[in-house]
C-alpha cells in the first residue's frame, strides 16, 4: 500500500493537473516534458520515492559482489532500508533491512556473516530471514528458540529478482512480472552471449541535478553534435535514429561506419555475433533509472541514483568479453574505453547540471521538444505521471 502524507498528496495533486495539461497527450510537435517543479521540490521527490521506486522494479546490486554464501549488502531504495543477501540456497533475496523487534537497521555495512544478529538484543534470522533465537526473551536465562512460534517475526521479504548481474527488487510486490517488464529488451539482446561478460570496473560521479536530468541525457542523442565532439567524430547525426520505446523500455542505437577505438576497436567480441550487429551499438533504459549500452566488445551499465531533488549519483559499471576484463595485453584498450566514459560523461554533467540549473526558471516549464528526436522524452514524462497518479491502486 502507498501511504502518503498530506503534503505528498498535496504535491501530487499539483503535479497531476501541471501533467495533465495536454503536454502529455498533444502531438510531440506541441506537446512539452515534465514540469519545473519534478526536478526542484523536496516534496515530490519523496513522493517520486514512495510511487515511482516502491511501486517498479528498481536496480539494488550486482550480482558479481555476492561470492559466497552470507555475503550481505544493504541498500536504500525508495528511501527505505534493504538488504541483500547471498542465502543458503545460493539463491540472492532481499529483505527490508529492520529488525522485527525494535526497528534497528540489521545490516550497516556490507559485510559476510553466517546469520544476521540484531545488534540491539541479539534476535537472529537465517539467511532466507527465518528468526531462529530471541535470547531471554521470556526472562533471564528463558531463551525463545522455538521457531515454530517465531514465525510473526521473520524478516519481511521483498521481491528481487538477478538478470545477469543485475539484481532488482520491487518493493511492492505489485509491479508486473520483470520478465514483461524486460521484454522489449531481451529481443534486441538475444544475439549477444552474456555468459561470455566479465566485470572490470564501476565509475562513479556525483551530479548536482536530479536523477531524470542523466537519464533522460543519457537516452537522447540529440545532443551528440554539440556536446560531445570526439564521439560526433566516429558517428555523425545523419547515422543516428531517433530513441524509439515500448511500454517501461526506452531504446536507441546505431550502425557505425568507422570503429571507434573505445568501442568495439582493440578488445574481444561476444562469440558468434551475427553480422548485423558487427558495427552497431545499442542502449537501454528500464525505467525508472537503470540503463545499459551495448556494443561487440563490451556492456556498459548506466544507474542514476536519487540523492535528492538537486542530486544524484551515476555509476557507470564496465563489462568485457572473457579475458577482455583481465588480460594485460588488453589493458591500453581497456584504458581508452574507461577514459572515454570519463570524458564523455564529464561532458555530459556540465550539460545536467545547467539544465537543472534552468528549471529554477519561470522561462521554461517542460520545454519545446523536437518531434524527430525527442519523442522518448514525452514518453519518459507519461511513465512519470503514471507513476506518481496512485489513484488506480488500490489502498493508495
Ligand atoms: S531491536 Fe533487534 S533484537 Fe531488539
Ligand atoms: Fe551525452
Amino acid at each position: 500500500m502507498t501511504r502518503l502524507s498530506a503534503a505528498q498528496r498535496q504535491v501530487q495533486a499539483d503535479f497531476l493537473q501541471q501533467a495533465r495539461d495536454g503536454r502529455l497527450e498533444k502531438p510531440v510537435a506541441e506537446g512539452s516534458g515534465l514540469p519545473n517543479l519534478a526536478y526542484t521540490c523536496a516534496d515530490f521527490y519523496q513522493l517520486e520515492q514512495q510511487t515511482v521506486f516502491r511501486n517498479n522494479w528498481v536496480f539494488a546490486g550486482f550480482q558479481h559482489q555476492f561470492v559466497a554464501t552470507g555475503d550481505m549488502q544493504p541498500v536504500t531504495i525508495a528511501g527505505q532500508p534493504i538488504v541483500l543477501v547471498k542465502a543458503e540456497d545460493g539463491v540472492i533475496r532481499g529483505f527490508h533491512n529492520v529488525c522485527r523487534h525494535r526497528g534497528a537497521r540489521l545490516v550497516n555495512e556490507p559485510r559476510n556473516c553466517k546469520k544476521f544478529i540484531c545488534p540491539n538484543h541479539s534476535w537472529s534470522y537465517s539467511l532466507s530471514g527465518k528468526l531462529i533465537a530471541r535470547p531471554h526473551f521470556h526472562g533471564g536465562g528463558q531463551h525463545d528458540v522455538d521457531q515454530s512460534d517465531c514465525r510473526r517475526a521473520d524478516l519481511v521479504e521483498v521481491s528481487c529478482v538477478t538478470w545477469h548481474d543485475w539484481i532488482f527488487v520491487d518493493i511492492s510486490g505489485e509491479a508486473e512480472s520483470f520478465s514483461s517488464c524486460i521484454e522489449p529488451i531481451a529481443e534486441v539482446i538475444d544475439a549477444y552471449d552474456f555468459s561470455a561478460l566479465r566485470f572490470y570496473e564501476s565509475l562513479e560521479f556525483e551530479i548536482d541535478a536530479n536523477w531524470k536530468l542523466a537519464i533522460e541525457n543519457f537516452i537522447e542523442p540529440y545532443h551528440v553534435f554539440s556536446c560531445h565532439p570526439w564521439l560526433n567524430s566516429f558517428v555523425g547525426m545523419e547515422e543516428r535514429q531517433p530513441p524509439t520505446f515500448k511500454d517501461k523500455v526506452l531504446s536507441c542505437g546505431y550502425q557505425f561506419q568507422q570503429t571507434d577505438p573505445a568501442r568495439g576497436g582493440e578488445l574481444p567480441w561476444f562469440p558468434n555475433l551475427p553480422g548485423e550487429k558487427h558495427n552497431r551499438g545499442d542502449w537501454f533504459v528500464l525505467f525508472p533509472n537503470f540503463g545499459f549500452e551495448i556494443f561487440p566488445d563490451q556492456v556498459d551499465v548506466f544507474i542514476a541514483w536519487p540523492q535528492g531533488p538537486a542530486k544524484c549519483c551515476e555509476t557507470i559499471a564496465l563489462y568485457f568479453v572473457g579475458d577482455g576484463a583481465s588480460a594485460e595485453k588488453y589493458s591500453a584498450a581497456r584504458n581508452h574505453v574507461t577514459q572515454n566514459w570519463n570524458d564523455l560523461n564529464h561532458e555530459d554533467i556540465g550539460i545536467i547540471e545547467r539544465m537543472q540549473q534552468g528549471r529554477a526558471s519561470e522561462g521554461f516549464d517542460g520545454g519545446v521538444l523536437s518531434p524527430y528526436w525527442d519523442p522518448v522524452l514525452q514518453h519518459f514524462a507519461v511513465l512519470t505521471t503514471e507513476a506518481i497518479d496512485t489513484s488506480s491502486v488500490s489502498g493508495s
